[in-house]
C-alpha cells in the first residue's frame, strides 16, 4: 500500500551525475538494497545534486521535515578532493552525530579496498530522521549498507 509506505531519502552527490555526463548508478544501487532487505512497504524520494554543499543541505533539510524520511542514505562526495562536502553537509544539519556509523563502514570496507580510509562518510540524526554517508562508488553500497543496516532500524525506532 503506498499511501502508509514510508518516505526513504535517496540522494546522489556527484557533478557529473547530475549534469547528466554519465549515468547515476548509485541511487539505483541503494534503492536496489532496500528492497532487498525492507520487509514493509516504502518508497524513494530520489534526489541526484552536484556537490555543493548548500544544494545538499537545503535537500537533506528537505527530505526529512518536508518529506518526513526515517531513513536518508546519501552516496557519493565523501572523499578527500575538494569538491567532496557531504559529510560536511550534513554534519551542518544533524542536531547529533552517529559516529559509529562510518567507523564501522571504514573498518568492514578495509577488508575490501585500502582506498576505504579516504572516504569521510559519517552519519547523523535530524529531528526523527536518520542520515547515513555512502562511498560514491556502486560496489561500496551494499559493502557499507551490510555492515550497519542491522542497526537501522532499531534506531529509528529509539527516535520515536
Ligand atoms: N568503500 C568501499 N566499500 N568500497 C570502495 O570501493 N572506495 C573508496 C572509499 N570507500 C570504496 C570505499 C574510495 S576510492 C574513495 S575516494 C572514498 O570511498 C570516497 O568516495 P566518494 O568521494 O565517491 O564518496
Amino acid at each position: 500500500d503506498q499511501t502508509n509506505a514510508a518516505a526513504i531519502g535517496v540522494v546522489t552527490v556527484s557533478d557529473r551525475a547530475s549534469r547528466g555526463e554519465y549515468e547515476d548508478r548509485g541511487g539505483p544501487a541503494i534503492e536496489a538494497y532496500l528492497n532487498e532487505v525492507l520487509r514493509s512497504p516504502w518508497k524513494p524520494v530520489r534526489r541526484v545534486l552536484p556537490d555543493e554543499q548548500h544544494r545538499i543541505e537545503a535537500t537533506l533539510i528537505e527530505l526529512c521535515t518536508e518529506y518526513e524520511c526515517s531513513l536518508v542514505v546519501t552516496t557519493g562526495g565523501t572523499g578527500p578532493s575538494i569538491r567532496d562536502v557531504t559529510p560536511e553537509a550534513t554534519e551542518a544539519v544533524c542536531d547529533r552525530m552517529m559516529p559509529g556509523f562510518g567507523e564501522l563502514m571504514r573498518q568492514v570496507s578495509l577488508q575490501k579496498v585500502p582506498t576505504a580510509i579516504l572516504s569521510r562518510q559519517t552519519a547523523g540524526l535530524l529531528g526523527r530522521s536518520l542520515i547515513v554517508n555512502l562511498p560514491g562508488k556502486p560496489k561500496a553500497i551494499a559493502e557499507c549498507l551490510d555492515a550497519v543496516f542491522p542497526a537501522i532500524p532499531y534506531c529509528i525506532d529509539l527516535m520515536d
